[in-house]
């Protein structure tokens, strides 16, 4: 049978998917129908899936190599491929309180950050421990003409300690979270990168604001306060009501999103709920 979308909001920025079981292996016709979806809508919703670790990661390996996580501490032993976010610890891995709850595009901090993430609902709480999507091609698309003069051709710095530092300068917003501590070794083998604010889909050839509250901590030829007041003022207009969908989680619900397109953030929950998550992560290309 094959898939149809469904938008779940006004735009076509989310789109449930029906006609598919993830836990089964896939022709190329489907694939290239859900890598084209996934160019124009950013976020692909299954919903009711059950997979096991190995399916999920032969799932997501349809679209590309899959990224080892530098927090080591949170991949699942056996299928490092599989990064583990449960407030209870699963698997074998480490707790965390809400491992993705500040805004961010997966790894933006890498040369070749991956063009996506695959999440899965494994157990979530009754309500909230929803997560945030910002879309990131609307961002750019309503930019008022006087701030894309500002940024258009210009690069920004991501850094993975950019999440420490958002931490530390507004630490209200990221109160009780785990810091996914590196060591020396883990933190020198990610160097600051450069990334155009403004990036072009490679699929939809769309154009999209890249640089996440997160990981972006400055602007190339910019002076650091200059540059932190600008990207302040492009993640308050990222993260506007009209961009953003919220996904309120069911079990065996997968969310696949963009990251070249999107940023997420998950929101908080009574942790006296369990909340599970299995995420795989796809590689993807330099930003141009
Ligand atoms: C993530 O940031 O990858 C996970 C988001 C979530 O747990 O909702």
């Amino acid at each position: 049978m094959p898939i149809s979308t469904k938008p779940l909001t006004g735009s076509d920025f989310v789109v449930e998917v029906s006609g598919i079981d993830l836990s089964e292996s896939q022709d190329a016709e489907t694939i290239a129908a859900l890598r084209t979806a996934l160019g124009k809508h950013s976020i692909l919703v299954f919903r009711q899936q059950s997979l096991t670790n190995e399916q999920q990661i032969a799932f997501s390996r349809n679209f590309g190599e899959l990224e080892i996580h530098l927090v080591r501490q949170y991949l699942m032993p056996e299928h490092p491929e599989i990064i583990v976010l449960s407030n209870v610890g699963a698997g074998g891995v480490k707790p965390t309180a809400n491992g993705g709850a500040y805004w961010h595009s997966d790894i933006s901090y890498r040369a070749k950050p991956p063009l996506g993430s695959l999440l899965y609902g494994v157990e979530v709480p009754p309500e909230g421990g929803n997560t945030l999507f910002a879309n990131m091609y609307g961002a750019y698309d309503t930019l008022s003409d006087d701030l894309k003069n500002k940024v258009d051709g210009r690069k920004a710095v991501h850094s993975y300690l950019g999440r420490f530092m958002a931490m530390r300068d507004r630490d209200t917003s990221h109160k009780g979270e785990d810091k996914f501590e590196l060591d020396e070794e883990q933190q020198e083998s990610f160097p600051p990168v450069l990334h155009p604010i403004v990036r072009t889909h490679p699929e939809s050839g769309r154009k999209a604001l890249y640089v996440n509250d997160g990981f972006t901590i400055g602007i190339e030829d910019m002076d650091e306060d200059d540059g932190k007041a600008l990207l302040r003022k492009l993640n308050i207009h990222a993260t506007r009501d009209p961009l953003l969908y919220s996904h309120a989680w069911q079990p065996g619900d997968v969310v696949f999103w963009d990251n070249r397109s999107t940023m997420h953030c998950a929101t908080s929950y009574d942790p006296v709920h369990t909340r599970t998550m299995h995420r795989t992560t796809i590689q993807g290309d330099t930003p141009y």
